[in-house]
C-alpha cells in the first residue's frame, strides 16, 4: 500500500512527533545529569555542530585585521595573567593541572595545548570573545574590548609551543601570584596586582603605570571596573576580588611609588635630561626619538604648515572643534579625580582615547557626565599618537 502524502498527514505527523517530545521531557527519563556524559553519538553530534558553527560565525563575522593572532611574546601579559587567574582552573595550564573539580563537568574543558592548533584565529578570537552556549565556557565579559579578546586568543595559540617555564615567566612575572577568593589584607593583593603590575607593567605596552599617580584617580578606576562600569575583561577579574575596604590602601601604595625611568631607548633618556633643562617648557627639545620627530613634522613651535602641534593642543586645545586644552584637566595639582599623563604609556593613552571615540553610548542619561568620551571624539584622528606620545615623554612633576 503507497501512503499518499497531503499536507493534512504531513501537519498530523509533525504534531504526533512534537507531542511526544513534550511527552518525553515531561516524564523526566533524559537524565541532565553530568556525571552520565553524553552517549557517543551525542558528543559527536554536539562537537559536530558546534564546530560547524564557530567555523561558519568565525568566517563572515570576525575579520583577518580584527583577529590577527601575533606571537610577539612581549604583549601577552596580560593576557597571560589573566588565563591563569580566570582560565586555567578549567583548562590547566603549562605545568598546571586544571580542577578536577571543573573536569568533571559535561562537557569537560579542554587541554588546549592539545586543542588550539585545531582552530584558526579566526576561530580562537570567535571562540574566547562568544565562549559557547551550553557548555561551562564563558563569554568575553568586556565585549568591547576586541584588542583584549586578540591577545587571549593569540595567547591560547602558542599554547601548544609554550614551556611550564615560559608560561610562569609571562604569567607570574618575577614574584607575581595568583591570589584566590575574597582579597582582604594589602600584602595578599600586591603579589596579585604584581602579575601585571610590578616595575611599572613589567614593559608591556598596555598596561599602565600605576606609580604616583593621583590616589583619588586609582581608587576611582578601580571602583569602576570593579562595578564594570570601566569596561576591560582583566581587570574587572582583577578587581572584582578585592575587598572594596581595601581599595583605598591600593591607591595610596602606589600612588606613593615614584615612577621608574622609562625603559627602553637610552636616547629617549637623553632626550628627557634635555627638556628637564629646557626650564621645563614642552614639545621644544628634539628627545624622546619618534614621539618629538612627530610633534616637529606638526610643526612643535607653531611655526610648521599651520597644522596644530601635540604641545599646542595640549595647552591651547583645539577651539575651532571646541576641543578643551587638555591641560586645563591634566595638569599637575589639578583636580585629584583626573589623571596624570606624564609619563604615561604612550600605546596605553592611545589605546583608550580610541576606545572611547568608539564608545556608541557616548551620550547616556543615566550615567554621570564623563567629559573624556566626548573630549576623545573631537581630537582629530592623526592627532591622537602626537598627544599620547608627547604625554608619554613627559616627566612627571608632582
Ligand atoms: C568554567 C570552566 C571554563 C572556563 C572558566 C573557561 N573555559 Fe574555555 N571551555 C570550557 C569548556 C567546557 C569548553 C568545551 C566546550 C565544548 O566542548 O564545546 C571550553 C572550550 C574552550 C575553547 C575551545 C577549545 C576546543 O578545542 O574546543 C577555547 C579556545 C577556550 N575554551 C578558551 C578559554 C579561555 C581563553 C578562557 C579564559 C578567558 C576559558 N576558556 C575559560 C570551560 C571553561
Ligand atoms: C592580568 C593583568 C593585571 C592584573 C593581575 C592587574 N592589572 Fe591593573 N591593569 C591591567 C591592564 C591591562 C590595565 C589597562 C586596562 C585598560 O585597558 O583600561 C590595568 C589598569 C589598571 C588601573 C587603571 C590605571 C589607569 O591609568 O587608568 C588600575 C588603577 C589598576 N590596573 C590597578 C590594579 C590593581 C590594584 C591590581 C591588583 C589588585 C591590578 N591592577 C591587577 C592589568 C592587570
Ligand atoms: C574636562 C576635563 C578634561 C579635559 C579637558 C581632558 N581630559 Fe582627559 N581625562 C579627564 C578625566 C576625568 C579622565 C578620567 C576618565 C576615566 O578614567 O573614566 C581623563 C582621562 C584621560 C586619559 C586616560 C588616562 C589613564 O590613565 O587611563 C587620557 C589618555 C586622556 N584623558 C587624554 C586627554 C587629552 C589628550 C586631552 C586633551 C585633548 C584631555 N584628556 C583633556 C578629564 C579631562
Amino acid at each position: 500500500m503507497v501512503l499518499k502524502l497531503t499536507w493534512k498527514r504531513i501537519l498530523s505527523a509533525a504534531t504526533i512527533a512534537a507531542a511526544l517530545g513534550i511527552a518525553i521531557a515531561w516524564s523526566g527519563v533524559i537524565n541532565i545529569g553530568a556525571s552520565t556524559g553524553h552517549w557517543a553519538i551525542t558528543d559527536w553530534f554536539l562537537h559536530w555542530s558546534m564546530r560547524n558553527t564557530v567555523r561558519t560565525y568565525a568566517a563572515f563575522t570576525v575579520d583577518r585585521k580584527t583577529a590577527a593572532v601575533s606571537d610577539d611574546n612581549a604583549q601577552l601579559v596580560s593576557a597571560a595573567g589573566h588565563y591563569a587567574a580566570q582560565c586555567a582552573v578549567c583548562h590547566g595550564a603549562p605545568g598546571e593541572q586544571p580542577s578536577p573539580v571543573i573536569q568533571a563537568a559535561t562537557p569537560s574543558p579542554p587541554d588546549l595545548a592539545k586543542t588550539a592548533g585545531s582552530w584558526n584565529d579566526r576561530q580562537l578570537f570567535w571562540i574566547v570573545k562568544h565562549g559557547i552556549k551550553f557548555t561551562p565556557m564563558p563569554a568575553w565579559p568586556a565585549q568591547d574590548r576586541d584588542d583584549e579578546v586578540r591577545q587571549m586568543a593569540s595567547f591560547v595559540a602558542q599554547l601548544p609551543a609554550m614551556s611550564a617555564e615560559q608560561y610562569r615567566r609571562l604569567a607570574y612575572g618575577e614574584r607575581g601570584r595568583v591570589v584566590a577568593g575574597q582579597v582582604t589584607r594589602l600584602e595578599e593583593a600586591l603579589p596579585d596586582c604584581d602579575r601585571c603590575h610590578a616595575e611599572d607593567g613589567r614593559d608591556q605596552p598596555d598596561i599602565p603605570v600605576l606609580a604616583g599617580q593621583k590616589p583619588a584617580y586609582l581608587a576611582a578606576a578601580l571602583r569602576a571596573f570593579a562595578a564594570g562600569e570601566r569596561s576591560s575583561a582583566v581587570m574587572e577579574a582583577a578587581a572584582a576580588r578585592i575587598d572594596p575596604g581595601l581599595i583605598p590602601a591600593l591607591a595610596k601604595h602606589y600612588a606613593a611609588q615614584t615612577r621608574l625611568p622609562k625603559p627602553g631607548a637610552s636616547g629617549d633618556r637623553a632626550g628627557d635630561a634635555d627638556r628637564a633643562g629646557s626650564t621645563g617648557s614642552i614639545g621644544t627639545s628634539g628627545s624622546a626619538g619618534n614621539a618629538a620627530s612627530a610633534d616637529r613634522a606638526t610643526g612643535a613651535d607653531g611655526t610648521g604648515d599651520g597644522i596644530p602641534s601635540a604641545a599646542e593642543v595640549v595647552e591651547k586645545g583645539l577651539p575651532e572643534v571646541n576641543l578643551p586644552a587638555c591641560s586645563s584637566c591634566h595638569g599637575p595639582g589639578k583636580r585629584p579625580g583626573y589623571p596624570m599623563l606624564d609619563g604615561q604609556k604612550a600605546e596605553y593613552m592611545a589605546a583608550r582615547l580610541r576606545h572611547w571615540r568608539g564608545d556608541p553610548a557616548v551620550v547616556d542619561a543615566r550615567k554621570p557626565n564623563a567629559p573624556m568620551p566626548m573630549i576623545a571624539r573631537r581630537i582629530p584622528e592623526h592627532l591622537i599618537e602626537p598627544l599620547a606620545r608627547h604625554f608619554a615623554s613627559r616627566r612627571p612633576e608632582r
